[in-house]
């Protein structure tokens, strides 16, 4: 989603802001500038519906000694108004001084837009973050200091957001968020702003998250305003610089898609032991509870899915999952363990379910890969998935990762909670731990298997996902990632549904992937789509179209239910989407609408 960027350094800011912006193309956008103060005390305005690159082109031609080191810049990902260059950041007020970035929504920006018109000032695009631009220039007209200008301007805003302003008079640069993520960070070349700290590559060592109420100056060194006494606390940052090359890879998708085995070993070696004597659960410290909710939206719901069905199987403990943004209707006691699942632990549509009333009573655990995350900070426990960087926009390791932190930690409550006792947990971590070579296995097979069928369905409509109990999240799994890569329409179903209507869809040639898990039902339930004429990819064990499962079949499982389903379903399913995504001409990396860090409602 909207991605924002500030510096003032000693280096050229053109080059800054788009090194930084395309560290941030992985959150996903439609278009993007920059605005750079000029020698003379005025800005130089740069904007495209395009890529970063198209803004480099443009600077190509710019003469670069007219700017300075002062700049701000921005990913779009459309909210209010079309994707257009007028709609893009950076706003201006009318004096051409002012220019703002802003990541959120402003709630009641029709009404404040309709005041600063009554009162003469003149609007170019049709996005409500122009309305800053306007406040502030009015704040500074009756002789606000810009800091002031911006608190000012936050407390006149409804809703939530990040928001860089810059007075290209001046020179100066400032940064205030409510409920949305900013980071800031200096060093001996300058200080910088940043949505999150890809921004800043290997440039910091350190940085500070924003906290709603802080406002920060870029300068040396930083200067805190804002309402809080305190500064928030300072953040080592390690460069993951070599983990986010391709490394030979010809996108992010198919390598992250590749370290899935690895990872999955990675995480049970930190996390296995402590489930299995429930250390895990007692490190969080949090009260004993008797039921469970895992708040979530997209991937990261499905995730949730299958989490809960750990609590629910293993130790018999009402578990199900909330979509974040329907959590209002949600009825929880305040026993209930609230578990938040969010790869960016900025997902808006989260944090504003846990504000909810029916929430508010309860005790939160955030899993998430960002530990410096708005999630995490509002939570009160949390796990980390430690998936590390994932720059596809689509989930796929982090999916995984999830699974993986959830289930442990399922196992870990349930034990300190008495209801699972330690002979078990040994088991289903032994079970667990056969999961890095199942994913290899399963990973080989698709690589080999997948790629001729995703080339015979380029011209099908839609695909239909199947699949019965542990299978069915991961069936919508696999449609959600169809749907995201190739923009085919793509429906999950559990497979004893089909029969009581969507089997109206199935006709001569309709393809239909089948999560099989193993046992009579589901072939009974394969054999009424055959009979219709579907184009069948069944993913199962031997004899399957895809036979990428291993030990989850429910055959050789004595209570036919492994920790995780069927988990190494998923990764055909990522490859299907990728390789027809591919022969469709997609952009698998960053597909159209998809944001990495979704922090509007
Ligand atoms: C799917 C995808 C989205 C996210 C969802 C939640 O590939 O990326 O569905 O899973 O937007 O995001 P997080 O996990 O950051 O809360």
């Amino acid at each position: 989603m909207c991605g924002i960027v500030a510096c003032r350094t000693t280096d050229s800011a053109p080059d800054y802001l788009c090194e930084s912006l395309e560290a941030l193309e992985y959150r996903g956008y439609d278009s993007v500038g920059i605005a750079v103060q000029t020698v003379g005390g005025g800005a130089l305005r740069l904007r495209s519906t395009r890529r970063v690159a198209d803004l480099v082109e443009q600077m190509a031609a710019v003469a670069t000694r007219e700017l300075t080191g002062v700049g701000i810049g921005h990913t779009r990902w459309a909210t209010h108004g079309g994707v257009s260059e007028r709609n893009a950041h950076p706003h201006t007020d009318c004096t051409g001084s002012v220019h703002v970035v802003h990541n959120g929504i402003i709630e009641n920006c029709d009404e404040l837009r309709a005041t600063l018109t009554s009162a003469g000032h003149l609007f170019s695009s049709d996005v409500d973050s122009e309305v800053i631009a306007h406040l502030v220039e009015d704040e500074l007209a009756f002789g606000a200091d810009l800091a002031d200008a911006l608190s000012h301007t936050i407390d006149r805003c409804e809703g939530s957001g990040a928001i860089v302003v810059m007075d290209s008079h001046s020179g100066r640069i400032v940064g205030a968020s409510r409920h949305a993520p900013l980071v800031v960070a200096a060093s001996p070349n300058g200080s910088f702003l940043a949505s999150d700290i890809s921004a800043f590559g290997p440039r910091v060592a350190s940085f500070q998250v924003l906290r709603d109420g802080d406002v920060v100056e870029l300068a040396a060194p930083l200067r805190w305003t804002g309402i809080r006494p305190d500064q928030p606390d300072v953040v080592t940052h390690e460069w993951a610089g070599t983990e986010l090359g391709l490394h030979g890879y010809p996108d992010h998708m198919a390598k992250e898609i590749d370290e899935q085995p690895e990872l999955a070993a990675r995480i049970l070696d930190r996390v296995g032991a402590s489930a299995t004597n429930g250390s895990l659960w007692r490190s969080l410290d949090l009260p004993d509870f008797d039921r469970v909710a895992i708040v979530g939206c997209g991937t990261s719901l499905n995730a949730g899915g299958i989490v809960a069905a750990a609590f629910r199987r293993f130790g018999r403990m009402p578990a199900e999952t909330v979509i974040a943004s329907e959590a209002a209707e949600a009825v929880l006691s305040p026993r209930t363990l609230v578990i938040a699942m969010s790869q960016s632990g900025e997902t808006a549509d989260i944090l504003r379910a846990l504000d909810g009333d029916n929430l508010a009573l309860c005790q939160v655990l955030a899993i998430t890969n960002n530990p410096h995350s708005s999630l995490a900070r509002r939570a009160n426990a949390i796990v980390e998935c430690s998936a590390g960087h994932e720059i596809g926009v689509a989930a796929t390791k982090t999916f995984v990762a999830q699974v993986l932190t959830g289930v442990a930690v399922a196992i870990s409550a349930l034990h300190e909670l008495g209801r699972v006792d330690r002979a078990n947990t040994e088991s289903i971590l032994d079970d667990l731990r056969r999961m890095p070579d199942l994913l290899a296995q399963s990973l080989t097979i698709a690589k080999d298997v997948v790629p001729p069928l995703a080339a015979q369905l380029i011209d099908a409509p839609g695909v239909i996902f199947l699949g019965r109990g542990a299978g069915v999240v991961y069936a919508a799994e696999g449609a959600l990632k169809l749907k995201e890569l190739t923009y085919r329409w793509a429906e999950h179903y559990p497979a004893g549904e089909l029969k009581h209507g969507p089997l109206a869809l199935v006709e001569e040639g309709t393809p239909v992937v089948v999560v099989d898990s193993g046992g009579s039902r589901i072939a009974g339930n394969i054999a009424e789509v055959a009979a219709r004429g579907a184009r069948l990819i069944t993913i199962g064990g031997a004899g399957s179209t895809i036979p990428a499962l291993g030990h989850s079949l429910i055959a050789p499982v004595d209570n036919g239910f492994q920790p995780c389903g069927p988990l190494e379903s998923v990764i055909p399913m990522q490859v299907l989407a990728r390789e027809l995504a591919l022969d469709l001409g997609r952009d698998v990396d960053k597909p159209r609408n998809l944001a990495k860090s979704v922090t509007v409602e």
